[in-house]
């Protein structure tokens, strides 16, 4: 029998971004998140690189149909590398004015998310199996986020490994020209070095002002996850950083 999942596999592989910030990893799904795919995909899932494996709504401009995707016209919030999606269902459950689009490479994290959207009776979260940098790059239009997360992005620790970080320079002025003029990116690391090359990122782009100056205080609304509980068993500290759109 094939697997739901299989028909995945060549999108997991290609090569669509030569300098790729994530891991590619393969895992297998077992019974429910397969399910969970084989359901749950078709209603709520797009892929950002394979038109046959879950067609992205499009404007006549080729761009992302925002609109079409959420049956509404509201505030979007892009989360990028969302992981299992603890983080994902529950901003956008205590949230429910604002839309969260979930954009992930891993497969077993997207079948898990669409789990958690079903169970807990979400309306406001649609979720992108793909490269995160390539639908902003492509398929967003300026000016067209109300907010950008990005928590415990893969640190990339060794130098040579540093251009593989999804927070620098080019990566953040792409990500503030599609930021609404006032809204929000807000990334979380427990890797100390890389929250420091963070801020000195962030510091520099001129179109992006910060509130708290630094650091920021770490907000109620975001739950601890699987990756940041590990942090923090390892003994790592925590930084969450918060910048706005200024112009
Ligand atoms: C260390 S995990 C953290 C996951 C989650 N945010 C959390 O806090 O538990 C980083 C995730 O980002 C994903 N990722 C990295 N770069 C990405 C990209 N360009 N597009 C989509 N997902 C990406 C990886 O596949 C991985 O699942």
């Amino acid at each position: 029998m094939t697997l739901p999942s299989a028909a995945f596999r060549h999108t997991n592989a290609a090569p669509y971004e030569p300098l790729r910030t994530f891991h590619p990893r393969r895992s297998q799904l077992g019974p429910g998140r397969e399910d969970a795919l084989a359901r749950l995909w078709p209603r709520w899932g797009f892929s950002v690189h394979d038109a046959e494996q879950g067609p992205m709504p499009q404007t006549a401009d080729g761009l992302l149909d925002v609109p079409r995707l959420f049956g509404r016209e509201a505030p979007l919030v892009l989360e990028i590398g969302s992981g299992m999606g603890e983080t994902t269902a529950a901003m956008a459950a205590a949230d429910p004015a604002r839309d969260y689009l979930a954009v992930e490479a891993h497969l077993p994290g997207i079948a898990h998310l669409l789990g958690l959207v079903e169970a807990q009776g979400l309306e406001n979260v649609r979720v992108a199996h793909g490269d995160a940098l390539d639908l902003v790059r492509h398929r967003l239009p300026e000016s067209s986020l109300d907010a950008v997360h990005v928590f415990f992005p893969d640190p990339w620790p060794k130098a040579r490994h540093h251009k593989r970080r999804i927070i620098q320079p080019a990566h953040v002025a792409l990500l503030r020209s599609r930021l609404v003029v006032g809204g929000t990116l807000h990334c979380a690391t427990d890797w100390v070095e890389y929250a420091d090359a963070m801020l000195e990122v962030l510091d520099a782009d001129p179109g992006l002002e910060n509130p708290s100056g630094g650091f920021a205080p770490r907000p109620a609304h975001r739950p601890v996850t699987k990756f940041e509980r590990r942090g923090l068993d390892l003994g790592h500290e925590v930084r969450d950083l918060v910048v706005r759109r200024c112009q």
